[in-house]
């Protein structure tokens, strides 16, 4: 039968405190000038890569191997701790979603026959991010569910966009705003009255996460719920142009507008007897949405007013507070993690990071599951983020006191495993200030440092990796590698992640002498990292997990 007993290694041995470093948005690019770690002082990481080749090296973060449709897909946090914690590799929610529109599934489920109750009387809302990032949702996901609603009885339908900019092109919101808009058009030449009713910037409007600034989610709702905002415009084309034209304005930061009609009345607000689905498939920008649309205790902003509403999410965001309780697609059932397994093996762990990356090396490090396995042999440190603010103006952000929380959890002797996530390179890449995101990139390196020199006082063994890469380029390139140029020959800013490779380093005094890389796995991904994990504490992995990258030289 099934046992949470792992075997031990047989030549590893146990009690080596474990420190686990992933650099957020860190991957492995030629060296230019928009390489901002290339252009960084960061002798710590440059150390690991030009030390022993044995104990160095690249491992794929993107597409197949974490679980997304293709390979043209970059890789991002969710997708890539996920890998990471659970070792193996999951159909992860962009593919499940896929899947389930092509099949026709998604209208079968409970999650639709519910929503589908309010068909007949009421409006069905849709709201979410618009582009093609394939991150937190995908346009075109929402362009067969547009039609596939409308087929099925959706007769007034209302789509509340939020920009994107960050997981694509600044500016590229115009695109996608025509594209729905075209969509819209015919379904209102079928009949159906359909239109965008409001939107905003995604980090401005709604996609807050992990409850670092409700005010955002506030703003969202305020135009979504009950059609107020600062912005009217009677189309929503007109309302991006319009609002990208101010100084300094970007996708990711748009004001909150509504759409009115010819009174001015906004076209949207959610009343009694609506329908709501929030399409993004990723979970931690759509959980506080989710909570006000579905608790009825609620008191993180007011709501003014809770319409009665059948609300459904694209997916369940989080699986252990079964939020929402209704949903389209079934997410990956990310079970067995090595976390919940290590913790149950005795190891105990501390994880640390900042609000804005917490939830990467706890929530979705263990499945997308919150919470403790074990109170009693985990502690997860949460580091208050700064709020409010484009972390280019403070590219340090908290990776000196992740870093020193890193280094106390290790010299106390009171853990196993000391897990953080430093997220300068991937914060600050997203914000497309190169000079800003040099300066993330040493103060990470700077961190990795602290840790380091820690483990060496302990005895210890460390596994320094990514998620991902975004630092590592920030410019979009043509198929053959050049900088693309906009039409007033300036470059294009990637604010977005890459499908870079990223690098595994590990080492440390409490290393077997023997350990070194295995040659012998064809292409490795992050889903490698949990298994070699496991066996620098001294234990075998299961046997379905992903090989391990290490091996073990007898001498
Ligand atoms: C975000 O949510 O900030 C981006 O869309 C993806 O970034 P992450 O995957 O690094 O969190
Ligand atoms: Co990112």
């Amino acid at each position: 039968g099934f046992s949470w007993t792992l075997p031990d290694h047989p030549k590893l041995p146990k009690g080596k405190p474990v420190a686990v470093v992933v650099l957020d948005g860190w991957g492995e690019a030629n060296p230019d000038q928009y390489n901002c770690i290339h252009v960084a002082q960061t002798p710590v990481m440059d150390s690991l890569k030009n030390g022993a080749p044995e104990k160095w090296r690249l491992v794929k973060a993107h597409g197949t191997a974490v679980g997304l449709p293709s390979d043209d897909d970059m890789g991002n946090s969710e997708v890539g701790h996920n890998a990471l914690g659970a070792g193996r590799i999951f159909a992860q929610g962009a593919k499940l979603v896929d899947q389930a529109l092509a099949s026709g599934k998604i209208y079968d489920g409970d999650g639709f026959n519910y929503i589908k109750e309010s068909f007949e009387s009421g409006t069905l809302h849709l709201i979410g991010l618009l582009s093609d990032g394939g991150v937190h949702s995908r346009l075109d996901q929402l362009q067969i569910l547009l039609k596939g609603v409308s087929e099925r009885g959706a007769k007034k339908i209302r789509v509340h966009i939020l920009t994107d900019g960050r997981d694509v092109l600044d500016g590229s919101s115009i695109g996608f705003v025509e594209t729905l808009e075209n969509d819209l058009l015919e379904l209102r030449a079928k009949g159906v009255d359909a239109q965008i009713a409001s939107g905003g910037g995604r980090m401005y409007v709604t996609m807050d996460r992990y409850e670092n600034d409700w005010d955002v989610v506030k703003r969202g709702w305020d135009a979504q719920v009950l059609g107020e905002a600062p912005y009217k415009f009677k189309s929503a084309l007109e309302a991006v142009k319009t609002l990208r034209a101010q100084p300094k304005a970007n996708d990711q930061y748009l004001p909150p507008f509504v759409i009115v009609d010819d009174s001015g009345n906004a076209v949207g607000p959610v009343f009694d007897g609506d329908a709501v689905v929030t399409i993004n498939f990723r979970a931690d920008r759509m959980v506080m949405l989710a909570k006000a649309l579905e608790y009825a205790d609620f008191d993180n902003f007011d709501r003014v007013r809770v319409p009665k509403i059948r609300y459904a999410g694209m997916l369940q965001y989080d699986g252990e507070l079964k939020l929402p309780s209704r949903y389209l697609v079934s997410p990956p059932e990310i079970d067995r993690t090595s976390g919940e397994y290590l913790v149950k093996n005795g190891i105990r762990t501390f994880a640390c990071s900042e609000t804005v990356k917490f939830g990467h090396v706890t929530f979705f490090w263990n499945g997308n599951r919150s919470g403790y396995f074990d109170a009693t042999k985990e502690e997860y440190v949460e580091i208050p983020s700064d709020s409010g603010i484009t972390f280019n103006v403070a590219p340090n952000m908290k990776a000196l006191e992740i870093a020193e929380k890193a280094r106390d959890a290790l010299l106390s002797g009171k853990f196993d495993q000391v897990r953080v996530n430093l997220p300068n390179g991937d914060m600050v890449g997203h914000t497309g200030d190169i000079e800003a995101t040099v300066v993330a990139c040493k103060a990470a390196d700077e961190a990795v440092k602290i840790i380091l020199d820690a483990v060496e006082q302990v005895g210890g063994i460390y596994l320094v990796t990514a998620d991902h890469g975004n630092a590592e380029d920030m410019v979009k390139r043509n198929k053959s590698g050049k900088p693309l140029l906009d039409k007033n020959d300036r470059i294009q800013i990637l604010t977005s992640h890459t499908l870079q490779p990223v690098p595994v380093a590990i080492g440390g005094p409490g290393l077997h002498p023997g350990v070194k890389f295995r040659n012998d796995i064809q292409t490795p991904g992050l889903a490698n990292v949990a298994a070699t994990v496991m066996n620098l504490h001294g234990f075998e992995a299961p046997a379905d997990y992903e090989q391990t990258l290490i091996e073990v030289a007898d001498n």
